[in-house]
């Protein structure tokens, strides 16, 4: 390819004939990121310590750390490997940690407080209700043993974008610490460290940057990563250790995903060339408005109300029609060149449609029309749901 071709194309479709990837990551990548694991790179080698320096810096950079306060460490393996690293790093054994959770995501950081060993309690508000500032502040004010709050920005597991400006108000409004699992919104949603206050924040390079899978990266408060030596209860996870090891010699403790670091530094050039967290935000959001109008017209419904609809991922009820089976939706849908995501509810079936990922409006035109088309091949005249889908929203919306 040329190299005019390669800086013209911000948005490009998959190439190799693979289907869309309408999920939360491992999602649709341009061309040119997948390109960029062509060759190899020695991971001591001053070419690569040169790579993960830039990552590190584009990172902070689009983390808006203009007072150097802060600092980006990344981490080998998945956003888990990465969220589990922040808590066992930053928590001190003797804190105590309330976990704000409305989902699947917020549900395993309670469950990896409880690997690590160190006391927490939650506030659940189920599949999908928001935690508002008030209740934090109202847990907070009740327990003054509480030390940190974590929390999860948008909730993967039903797509909605939490209040971050609010909680972290009430957090920091307390004297308490907030540390964010930004996994699905890092990068196009705002989670700058001006946006609103945090120690620490967690995301991963298959995600809005638009990588592929291999490592995520904290952005850590510099005296909360200088606090943090000796703390951790895991080798590879310390992020002290990785972060003090990095800036010594450039390179990362064990072997680094070279071909992965390759591909985000190519993930980041996109991104800034789209604008960065504005334009990635704004192509997102587009893509979530027209393919929710799109799917309302065949008479789907969203699980969230517009004012909590992320620009991520939306989850739409099942239709109630005795004929719609999710997993034939699927394989339809798939056969068109579309893979959709199964939903996570308990009360009632759902599924969900990822925004995120090398596509724009005009692809989200064709999934709405290829669920159209879905739908008429299962003999499914209406996509409207069950009554107790609509009285389940009615409630959240009481
Ligand atoms: C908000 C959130 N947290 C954590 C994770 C876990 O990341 P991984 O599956 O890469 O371990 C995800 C994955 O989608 C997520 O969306």
């Amino acid at each position: 390819m040329s190299a005019d071709a390669k800086t013209n194309d911000v948005l490009e479709a998959p190439r190799l004939g693979e289907p869309y990837l309408l999920t939360p990551g491992p999602l649709t990548t341009a061309f040119p990121v997948k390109e960029a694991m062509l060759r190899d790179w020695g991971s001591w080698d001053g070419d690569f310590r040169g790579m993960t320096a830039e990552l590190r810096r584009e990172l902070l950079a689009i983390a808006g750390d203009g007072s150097g306060e802060y600092d980006c460490v990344p981490m080998q393996g998945s956003g888990s490997f990465s969220v589990e690293a922040m808590l066992g790093s930053f928590i001190p054994r003797n804190g105590k940690v309330l976990v704000l959770m409305n989902g699947a995501y917020g549900q395993r950081i309670a469950q990896t407080l409880k690997y690590l060993g160190r006391a927490h309690v939650t506030i659940d508000k189920g599949d999908y209700m928001p935690p508002r500032g008030s209740e934090v502040a109202a847990a907070l004010d009740a327990d003054p043993a509480i030390t940190h709050v974590v929390v999860v920005h948008c909730e993967t597991s039903s797509g909605i974008l939490n209040p971050l400006r609010e909680i972290s108000e009430a957090v920091y409004g307390r004297g308490r610490k907030l540390l964010v699992d930004s996994m699905s919104a890092f990068g196009a949603v705002p989670a700058g460290v001006d946006d609103f206050r945090y120690e620490a924040i967690v995301s991963s390079a298959n995600k809005c940057i638009e990588g592929v899978p291999g490592f995520g990266f904290v952005i850590a408060r510099k005296s909360e990563l200088e606090a943090a030596k000796d703390r951790s209860h895991s080798l590879s996870l310390d992020v002290h250790a990785q972060w003090a090891y990095m800036n010594k010699t450039g390179q990362w403790r064990f072997t680094p995903p070279t071909h992965v670091v390759a591909a985000f530094l190519e993930a980041l050039r996109l991104h800034r060339k789209e604008g960065g967290v504005a334009g990635r935000g704004a192509r997102y959001a587009n893509n979530r408005d027209v393919m929710v109008a799109g799917m309302r017209q065949l008479g789907f419904e969203t699980l969230l109300g517009d004012e909590w609809l992320s620009p991520i991922i939306v989850t739409f009820f099942s239709p109630a029609h005795p004929d719609f089976k999710f997993e034939r939706f699927y394989e339809l849908m798939k056969a068109k060149g579309f893979i959709i995501y199964p939903g996570k509810l308990t009360v009632v079936d759902s599924f969900r449609i990822g925004c995120i990922g090398q596509m724009d409006a005009h692809v989200m035109q064709k999934v709405v029309a290829a669920a159209a088309e879905s739908l008429a091949e299962m003999g499914v005249d209406t996509a409207t749901p069950p009554a107790l889908a609509l009285a389940e929203r009615a409630r959240l919306a009481a």
